[in-house]
């Protein structure tokens, strides 16, 4: 059967997530708030994506008694944050998956192609072991997170999901064109992209919103 682009594209609608996410967009949150609710959202990401995980039962003796319950039994996760945005995703997934590793992937948009510049890749050894979620608040073209995955397929990686805290109808698009087996995560799927690839409304430049660079 023919996958159509909103397969597998979960759009999380809960209302602490809408709520966060409403701040998060303002143009008068500053650095230091929009750093907070970019983590915070994040965990909040991670919690849904991970519920496929697989479990296997365990036993547990309790102040009371012996039972049988479930602990995590699936391949391990790595944590790939697109340089630089992602990066102010990693801290919130780590708080809920501390075994996870880091593997850092550096794009850049040149300004005016859009196209990514790959300038850094650094990942877990064992990466075609493990579940990954590639991070990177902002889903536009689409170019950057089709890029990451391809230099993830190149090194062995199987199993990748991409969490994104706001996506256009175009990013999506060319993620199901280009790696039509990843899964999205995303808070909010916007309007459309502007003459610059800035996604509208959106929330502007990630990068310089979390670390203060405009
Ligand atoms: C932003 C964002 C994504 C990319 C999305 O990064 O964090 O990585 O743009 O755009 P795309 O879907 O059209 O590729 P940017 O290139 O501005 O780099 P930065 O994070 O270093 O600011
Ligand atoms: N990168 C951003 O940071 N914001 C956008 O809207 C598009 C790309």
């Amino acid at each position: 059967m023919e996958r159509h682009r909103w397969d597998d594209v979960h759009v999380m609608d809960h209302p602490l997530i809408q709520h966060k996410l409403s701040i998060l967009r303002d143009i008068g949150t500053g650095a230091k708030e929009f750093r907070e609710l970019v983590k915070e959202l994040a965990m909040l990401m991670a919690y849904e994506a991970t519920r496929h995980f697989q479990l296997a039962e365990t036993t547990v003796t309790t102040p009371i008694t012996e039972t049988t319950t479930h602990v995590l039994a699936g391949k391990k996760v790595a944590v790939i944050p697109i340089l630089r945005a992602g990066l102010g995703m990693v801290e919130g997934i780590l708080e809920l998956i501390p075994a996870a590793k880091v593997g850092h992937i550096g794009l850049y948009r040149e300004p005016t192609t859009l196209k990514p510049i790959e300038y850094y890749c650094k990942l877990p050894e064992d990466i075609g072991e493990r579940d990954i979620l590639i991070v990177d608040p902002m889903l536009a073209t689409g170019g950057s997170a089709s890029a990451a995955v391809q230099v993830l397929r190149e090194r062995g990686a199987n199993a990748i999901d991409l969490l994104c805290i706001i996506a256009s109808p175009e990013g999506i698009e060319e993620v199901r064109r280009s790696c039509d087996d990843v899964r999205i995560y995303t808070c909010a799927v916007d309007s459309h992209l502007n003459d610059h690839g800035y996604i509208v409304p959106g929330l502007g430049d990630a990068g310089d919103r979390l670390f203060g660079t405009r």
